[in-house]
């Protein structure tokens, strides 16, 4: 009954949203309100279906748990279900190892059916009613998420929307020419369209899937292939493509997926004379998926995988305002990149600067904030296309992707350079956290100073991302310290250089130390409501470019989040802290210190702080 009550409500206030939303892509279309209608009875029929489990869940989340993905309790895990762990049964059997690490969400990459043989780790679906037959069945991903949620663990998987397997239904049937399925792609006859679409747009795999068409010799036409040729980009002008999507992911809400993360989520629309980056199309559409979710299934959470210039990362999130939502979450990648960039520099300015020009985010969204996840470190992060003061000019990613894959003198860092050999290079780095901080390196020359200063590098790091505001997310493997897995053609010598730092899960000689340091993380955030997404981050200067310095304040308190990123110790001085109201005693979350900021601080290399004031 009260579940009836507010899908009723929910009716009331998502009809004309959704309807208007899809008027502006779709209203053109001779017969857009009978596919509108259909639309609704999708939902409708989705709403019936979905079990009283979920039903409970989406009602405690729209009255009383509404902040739940913004609760600093939030921490998210990812990983390849095999290399972690076998199959959805064994991710079941490591609950508690996530536990005990303080995990409350938990991505499982590849989950679903992609095509046999290559499939870009599993982001070329050949199936989406279907998981990947590696980890299990249906009936197995369902009890996994039910388990999961028992224990309090969000479950995540990728939404892969932007493009099919070519094996999928749809594509096999378009290419073997069936007029209903060709729309679901774009198809193009002529390689003049193709050049002049191609003229305008990057290339996201310059090495290993040059340009974004493939020739299909059986439909003697060019598909649309953004990633590798054997992922087809659909064509969401076609509502039917949006009509597919929608019944896919109300399918997958109601097997007990929590948070979709919406992979390639840039590319969605494409228009000619463009990059096919950011338009305003894609937004429209995001708004139309977030809008049918919060009518169907609103205990689910949307999360982008745009990886784009900083500028364009927010808009994500919906309008400043809040009045046309999109994602709750968005993986910050202009953060994950600028912290690797101070690390190779150990200077802060450029991060500062971009973290500052970027709005505020829009009210009850955040960022999923990581320093790894199983793509590359993509540089592209740090420069814009408006030319903002802080971009990185190409010297200066020449210089990063040098440093990071061990070519200077003073590098620490194990990792190597990814898609860089073609005219759009400088693409980025790939490699494991542990290998890129410094620990792969020092472990191999057996030098303690180093492998201490490697330590603290990656404690520094996840201090940021545990108190800068959104979910941190650990990539699997990070816990424990893992190094590049430089064997990963042995199976397969067409794998991509991403595979690097794609390891199973084993244990290592350090791993303890930085899952006992990051549990204790977690327990700390847990507490610190300072921490919950709703408090404003605010970067500051702190008068000294090697220290990265933000403010989390509200009518609780206020907490100063210093990092050194140099291998010196570094002074603040008390002017600068009494310019921030911030002369007076804090308590050093950590090692449980007081602070008389009056008499400034000295870090230690690579130290970070959780300075608490106390009111
Ligand atoms: C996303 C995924 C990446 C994949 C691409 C195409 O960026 O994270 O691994 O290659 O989309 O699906």
């Amino acid at each position: 009954m009260k579940n009836k009550i507010n899908i009723a409500r929910r009716l009331t206030k998502y009809q004309t949203v959704i309807a208007d939303t899809l008027r502006d892509i779709y209203g053109h279309q001779a017969d857009f309100d009978h596919w509108l209608a259909e639309i609704f009875a999708l939902v409708t029929a989705a709403i019936d279906q979905r079990p009283a489990y979920l039903l409970d869940l989406d009602q405690v989340r729209e009255t009383r748990d509404q902040d739940w993905y913004l609760r600093p309790d939030m921490l998210a895990y990812m990983c390849y279900v095999d290399r972690f762990a076998g199959d959805f049964n064994g991710v079941e059997k490591k609950i508690p190892y996530l536990k005990d690490l303080g995990v409350s969400y938990l991505h499982l990459l590849s989950a679903l059916k992609p095509r046999a043989g290559h499939n870009d780790g599993g982001f070329a679906i050949a199936d989406y009613y279907a998981v990947n037959p590696r980890y299990g069945t249906m009936d197995d991903l369902v009890k996994l998420t039910r388990v999961l949620q028992a224990n309090n663990i969000s479950p995540c998987i990728d939404f892969v929307f932007n493009h099919t397997a070519m094996d999928h239904e749809w594509a096999r049937k378009a290419a073997a020419g069936e007029r209903r399925y060709r729309d679901f792609y774009y198809f193009f006859d002529d390689e003049k369209t193709v050049q002049d679409y191609e003229a305008n747009l990057a290339q996201v795999l310059p090495e290993t899937a040059p340009g974004n068409f493939t020739y299909i010799e059986a439909a003697k036409s060019w598909v649309w292939t953004t990633f590798y040729p054997y992922q087809w980009d659909l064509n969401y002008r076609n509502p039917a493509v949006f009509m597919e999507m929608v019944k896919v992911m109300l399918f997958l809400a109601n097997r007990g997926i929590e948070v979709f993360r919406l992979d390639a989520t840039a590319y969605l629309w494409k228009e000619k004379g463009t990059n096919c980056l950011n338009l305003p199309k894609t937004h429209k559409l995001l708004q139309a998926f977030r809008a049918v979710m919060s009518l169907a299934a609103p205990a689910v959470c949307l999360k982008a995988e745009a990886i784009v210039g900083a500028r364009y990362i927010s808009k994500y999130l919906g309008d400043p305002a809040g009045n046309r939502p999109e994602c709750q979450l968005s993986y910050h990648n202009a953060l994950m990149a600028a912290l690797w960039d101070s690390l190779a520099t150990g200077q802060v300015t450029r991060m500062s600067a971009m973290l500052k020009s970027l709005p505020r985010n829009p009210p009850a969204t955040s960022w999923i904030t990581y320093l790894r996840c199983h793509d590359e470190v993509g540089w592209g992060a740090l420069t814009d296309d408006q030319g903002a003061p802080w971009a990185a000019s190409n010297d200066d990613l020449q210089k990063l992707n040098d440093f990071y894959e061990g070519k200077c003198d003073h590098s620490f860092a194990r990792g190597q350079s990814f898609q860089v050999s073609s005219t759009h290079s400088f693409h980025g780095t790939t490699g494991t956290l542990a290998s890129l901080a410094g620990l792969e390196a020092a472990m191999a020359a057996g030098n303690n100073r180093d492998i201490t200063m490697a330590l603290r590098r990656i404690n520094l790091l996840y201090k940021v991302i545990f108190s800068f505001g959104g979910i941190p997310l650990i990539y699997m493997g990070e816990e424990l310290g893992l190094f590049n897995d430089y064997d990963y053609n042995r199976d397969d010598p067409e794998r991509d250089g991403r595979w690097l730092h794609r390891p199973a899960l084993a244990t290592t000689v350090r791993g303890g130390e930085i899952f006992s340091a990051l549990a204790e993380m977690a327990r700390l955030r847990k507490r610190q409501q300072l921490l919950h997404a709703n408090v404003p981050t605010v970067i500051i200067d702190s008068g000294n470019i090697h220290v990265f310095s933000f403010i989390r304040k509200s009518e609780a308190g206020t907490l100063l989040v210093l990092a050194n990123f140099s291998p010196e110790p570094q002074p603040l001085n008390s002017v600068w802290l009494g310019k921030h109201d911030l002369a007076r005693p804090l308590i050093e979350l950590f090692t449980d210190t007081a602070y008389d900021l009056a008499q400034g601080v000295m870090l230690a290399p690579y130290q970070g702080m959780w300075l608490q004031a106390q009111e």
